[in-house]
């Protein structure tokens, strides 16, 4: 019998630093102490840095492809979650605008090269990639994407399980259609999303950028994204058309193969070069490895011109400090799913988990040859928050400039306006929630209490922009992730936010050494019914730091 982490909540799971398990097994500091789980086992075995270049199918995913309309029946959509619940939403057949693109993708296993140093693991991905393929939404055109679990049953690796539900993080979609934790598919099933692509109030200002897909199965999302289940979700519109030749009112940022997605993720793997997992690491799982796009420390060859780069933190646990290697700073044009209003100048920027902040790197001062590295400089040795700033820090990426290239794109003054900002939406608040996110008994809570799917914590009504504070206690770190709606930071312990902090967030990290308090103004449009909010730490969400909001009319 495998424990599930509902379980070992049950069980108490923090008894004096460890825990002893069914069976007698004694689980050292199981999540009672401060130290990370990862450190009890080994060094990953060396890999040569940069040996790998990142190239369309390895590394650089494909645009998935829409398929032909396909009936949409009800979902079978209602298999039994490891913790014995089952879906909260289930939806009938659909009736979906004419419109609509249809999508059909497979989780699969697939055997990956993390680097030709190690051998191949069988990894989980959709349609069998790491990252998964990369969709593109077009503002105005839904698209419908049928989800099929092809996972197996009996996995040999034991990192993750067959269960899945997918939510397009920063996606504005109902209910039914988030990804709900319970609402999962098993082994055989699938499921459908339909995604409006639309964005919420309707109002331009909410058009998005970078969206992203993953897996959010209750108690086992640590281990499922951890195992590969991540991917990009890029969404155009009539700024941001993804084509740097359209005239304006089109941006004309860098597009096409200038315009890349960098997934950041840490991993841990055996003597042998298997990839391992610790069930049992609640404060946040780490690893000695750094991937980008599913490859330990690859390089990428530039053209001397502008691109665009999406980075996401798609860790479970790490918090970066991103640098580039000679000191030259960013140009950062988004945060998470929006395009800032104007573009912002930064010598670094720090990305927690689920975070997304968009650069745009110019090459065309360099000569041919010339190489560049992203690097973290910010070091992390257990769950609880980052430690210091170090110097040179882990080269992640290395970029080679290795040629010339035309360079019709621009970086506009003003990228996206806001025109319903904190100054149009304070006056209308009426309501203000508090959050406190804790440690309580090895594992997490939101004031004082565990997820639960029947307990709702919040219930904001639609059109009427409310307050919430988020605060940390206890020194911990958390990237808090609110579903459904992007939100303003109004302030981070009672200040004036840092200039990445002040254009639209859907994820803010607390606590540690950065605040003890945020206050965030959100609004919700559009979609009633139950959505969540958690810790985008995934051990501390699949460990209970989650709740559930429901919309009002
Ligand atoms: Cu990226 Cu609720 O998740
Ligand atoms: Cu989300
Ligand atoms: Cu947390």
């Amino acid at each position: 019998m495998r424990l599930t982490r509902r379980d070992m909540l049950k069980l108490g799971i923090a008894v004096g630093g460890a825990t002893v398990l069914p069976g007698g097994r004694l689980l050292a500091d199981g999540g009672g102490g401060g130290g990370g789980g990862s450190q009890e086992l080994g060094p990953s075995p060396r890999t040569r840095p940069f040996v790998v270049e990142l190239l369309p199918g390895r590394g650089l995913p494909p645009i998935a492809q829409p398929v032909a309309p396909f009936p949409t029946l009800p979902d079978p959509a209602n298999c039994v979650n490891v913790d014995g619940t089952t879906a909260l939403h289930v939806s009938g057949p659909r009736v979906v605008p004419a419109n609509t693109e249809f999508f059909l993708i497979h989780e699969r296993p697939v055997a990956h090269s993390f680097h030709p140093d190690l051998p191949l693991n069988v990894v989980w991905g959709y349609d069998g990639m790491v990252p998964g393929p990369t969709f593109i939404a077009t503002s105005g055109i839904p698209q419908l994407v049928r989800f099929v679990n092809d996972l197996p049953l009996n996995d040999p690796v034991g990192i993750g399980e067959p269960i899945t539900a997918i939510h397009r993080h920063g996606g504005f979609q109902g209910p039914e259609n988030d990804g709900y934790p319970l609402d999962t598919f098993c082994t055989g099933q699938s499921r459908d999303y339909f995604y409006p692509n639309r964005p919420e109030g309707g109002l331009l200002q909410n058009e998005h950028a970078t969206t992203w897909y993953h897996d959010h199965a209750i108690d086992i999302t640590g281990p499922n994204v951890y195992r590969g289940l991540a991917g990009f979700y890029l969404n155009k519109n009539i700024l941001d058309t993804l084509n740097e030749l359209d005239p304006p009112p089109a941006l004309g940022l860098p597009s096409g193969e200038f315009d890349i997605g960098l997934v950041i993720q840490d991993k841990q793997f055996d003597p042998n070069g298997f990839l391992v997992f610790d069930n049992f690491d609640h404060n946040g799982f780490l690893g000695d490895k750094f991937l980008v796009n599913g490859i330990i420390q690859p390089f990428l060859r530039v053209a001397r011109r502008k691109y665009r780069f999406r980075i996401l933190n798609g860790s479970n646990a790490r918090v970066y400090q991103l640098f580039l290697s000679n000191g030259q700073p960013f140009v950062a044009i988004a945060t998470d799913s929006n395009l800032l209003e104007h573009p912002v100048t930064v010598q670094s920027f720090v990305l927690a988990p689920a975070e997304r902040v968009e650069v745009v790197l110019d090459f065309s001062r360099f000569s041919l040859g010339d190489e560049l590295f992203l690097v973290n400089r910010l070091e992390q040795d257990d769950g609880r928050k980052p430690g210091d700033l170090v110097s040179p820090g882990t080269p992640l990426l290395k970029f080679v400039v290795s040629r010339d290239a035309a360079d019709p794109s621009r970086v506009p003054a003003t990228l996206l306006p806001v025109t319903q900002g904190p100054e149009q939406l304070l006056p209308q608040v009426e309501v203000e929630r508090e959050f406190e996110f804790e440690r309580s008994d090895g594992a997490w809570v939101i004031n004082g209490e565990f997820f639960d799917e029947n307990r709702v914590s919040a219930t904001p009504r639609l059109g009427r922009p409310e307050i919430w504070t988020f605060a940390s206690g206890g020194g911990w770190v958390h990237p808090i992730h609110v579903h459904l709606s992007d939100f303003f930071i109004l302030s981070v312990d009672g200040q004036t936010p840092p200039v990445l902090q002040r254009g639209r967030k859907d994820t803010v990290l607390i606590g540690g050494d950065f605040n003890r308090e945020v206050k965030i103004l959100i609004l919700f449009d559009e979609f009633l019914g139950r959505y969540v909010f958690h810790c985008h730490n995934i051990e501390h969400e699949d460990m209970r730091m989650m709740a559930n909001f429901e919309t009002q009319p």
